[in-house]
């Protein structure tokens, strides 16, 4: 079967910040070689083992059982010897001299840009989209963001019903450097009464004290601001609040909990069917390419288009959102007409 593949020996790798989902991509990747009769090698810790040659041989069996654990059982790193036109030409050798003829990468936007920088040294790659933020821009969905919404969204819920009996205010840090995406789903599906994203600018004293004091007028007496880290700090934002306000406010940041965790189903499935994608690529010659999410199709595009695209932040939702917590009914209106 091999010989009316393109490729007859890949590699798999994992890198940046894990997320649930990663192993169910191996899992997928692994497997669909096996069916088309392709050698597949793991490249443990990333970008770092391509160019230390950390490598071990993988079959069915080497993925068996991993489909809902967490991590990634390839390790992962950044690296920054890759980054260097060195490093990258070192990896590329690598991938030469081991006759890996196409590799499958798994990870967020930096992932890709090395991908990118590989394929022109003309080795084949495939990414796949996998990242708790859920911000790159090719692609609707990225793994692990749904399972990551889920363990934030379980936290605040528990803060929730303490800050309730103690009318306190809980202010909540979570993940996302550069996006809100994870912010906006845990603020959303809590019921929160501000969410902070680095997307919006915010007038402090009117965004969030004057809000907290509507709130309060309204007959609230816990409040809750979900911040993420790319915002404002999280401390920071509780310790004004206090101030400002005299409310008894508890500072939490959910940190690395939010990229652990056995995958949900939808990582688990989304996972599966692009580990597959990404093999079946490879196996028909495909060069340079994104698997990506458009609705519940599965697409790909060429990984140059990929990385020149910018993920928009959804401000509709977000409009909708303070509008439905302020009961704004002017915002409202206004984005009934609009859409
Ligand atoms: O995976 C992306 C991300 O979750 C960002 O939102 C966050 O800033 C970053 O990882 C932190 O990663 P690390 O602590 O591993 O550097």
């Amino acid at each position: 079967m091999s010989n009316e593949t393109a490729v007859s020996r890949i590699g798999v790798l994992t890198s940046g910040g894990d997320a649930p989902g990663m192993n169910a991509a191996i899992r997928g990747a692994v497997r669909t070689a096996a069916c088309l009769e392709i050698e597949c090698i793991g490249i443990r810790h990333g970008y770092a083992g391509l160019i230390n040659g950390d490598f071990i041989k993988m079959d069915q069996a080497s993925v068996k059982g991993i489909t809902g654990r967490g991590g990634t059982m390839l390790y992962t790193a950044r690296s920054p010897e890759f980054n260097t036109k060195e490093g990258c030409k070192k990896a590329a050798d690598t991938c030469n001299n081991m006759g890996i003829d196409g590799l499958v990468v798994i990870g967020g936007d930096g992932t890709f840009r090395g991908a990118m920088d590989l394929a022109h040294h003309d080795i084949s790659v495939v990414g796949i989209p996998c990242t708790i933020d859920n911000d790159i821009a090719c692609t609707s969905y990225t793994i692990g963001f749904d399972t990551a919404c889920n363990t934030a969204v379980d936290a605040v819920d528990k803060l929730n019903d303490t800050m309730q009996s103690h009318e306190r205010c809980s202010v909540v840090e979570v993940m996302g450097r550069r996006a809100g995406h994870l912010a906006l789903g845990v603020g959303l599906a809590t019921g929160a009464t501000i969410i902070m994203v680095p997307e919006v600018k915010y007038d402090f004293e009117v965004d969030v004290i004057e809000r907290i004091r509507a709130a309060r007028l309204a007959g609230r007496s816990n409040f809750t601001v979900i911040v993420a880290e790319g915002a404002e700090r999280g401390s920071d934002v509780a310790d004004k609040i206090a101030k400002a306000t005299g409310i008894d406010t508890r500072f939490t940041s959910l940190g690395h909990i939010q990229r652990g965790g056995s995958p949900h189903v939808r990582d688990r499935v989304v996972a599966t069917s692009m580990g597959f994608k990404a093999v079946s690529l490879l196996a028909a010659g495909r060069k340079s390419r994104i698997v990506a999410m458009r609705g519940d199709k599965y697409i790909d595009l060429d990984i140059h288009e990929a990385l020149s695209l910018t993920k928009e932040f959804d401000y509709e939702l977000y409009k909708s959102f303070s509008a439905l917590t302020f009961l704004d009914k002017n915002t409202l209106m206004q984005s009934f007409k609009d859409a």
